[in-house]
């Protein structure tokens, strides 16, 4: 069954954090220059964590695009209690959508986490977008598929413990497709509700990146491995 972020958006929560700490650096390095008057858009906001450390490291206004309500409720929640509510516009739009309604000029963006949602069309029509759109000399940060992903995936198992309970991922990656099992424990373990999904998962690597965006004047770079720079070239 294909997951909704309604369904595994707590388990979710509990596990991103994990995943943000390795950017942080390369974030504020990356936007930590952009004053009051730059705008950045946060694609697949999620439930703020980006969107946040965009407020902290920056002074630039941020628009977080999220199309899940359930998301966003976590979302407004993170940037209110950060203190940035009035900083952050809220699209409830996704891609390629809501790019429509973006500015036509913005001085950085970010993709964390979710390009692997978005078919390939959508992820031409993201690239295209942010290659049209960034200001000469600003840039944007993707998670991307790494250049040589290892091949014959192990389960991943990823847990935590939520007072009595423990919350617990199995998460098995083939190529471009992702199973998992959601579990929460209880202090018998017994298992208290379960969930079981599979969905596609096909983010680009930076050979689809430079394919993608061979006509415009962008140098795209890999700093990481997963992470890719697409760095508009000035005029
Ligand atoms: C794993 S979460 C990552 C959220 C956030 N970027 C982060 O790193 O914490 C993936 C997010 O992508 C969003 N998403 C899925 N399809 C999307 C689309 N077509 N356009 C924009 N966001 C999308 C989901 O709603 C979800 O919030």
């Amino acid at each position: 069954m294909e997951p909704t972020y309604d369904q595994i958006a707590e388990f979710n929560e509990l596990y991103m954090p994990t995943a943000w700490d390795p950017l942080r650096d390369l974030v504020s390095d990356t936007f930590g220059d952009i004053g009051p008057d730059g705008v950045i858009i946060d694609i697949g906001a999620g439930s703020g964590l980006g969107s946040v450390l965009l407020a902290e490291v920056s002074n630039a206004e941020i628009i977080a695009l999220e199309p899940s309500t359930t998301m966003r409720s976590m979302l407004m929640a993170r940037l209110d209690q950060a203190g940035v509510l009035e900083r952050v516009t809220v699209v409830a739009d996704g891609v390629p959508e809501g790019l429509d309604g973006l500015p036509d000029r913005v001085d950085g963006v970010v993709a964390a986490h979710m390009l692997g949602h978005l078919s390939r069309p959508a992820q031409t029509s993201l690239l295209d977008w942010i290659a049209t759109s960034l200001a000469p000399g600003r840039t944007a940060l993707l998670t991307i598929e790494p250049e040589a992903p290892p091949e014959g995936f192990e389960p991943m198992v990823l847990e935590r413990t939520v007072g009595r309970h423990v919350y617990r991922t199995t998460v098995v990656v083939g190529p471009g497709r992702v199973e998992s099992l959601w579990e929460v424990v209880d202090q018998n373990q017994e298992v208290i509700r379960s969930l079981r999904t599979a969905n596609t998962w096909e983010p680009p690597q930076t050979a689809d990146i430079q394919t993608a965006l061979a006509d415009h004047p962008v140098e795209i770079t890999e700093p990481e491995p997963g992470v890719a720079l697409i760095s508009k070239l000035s005029e």
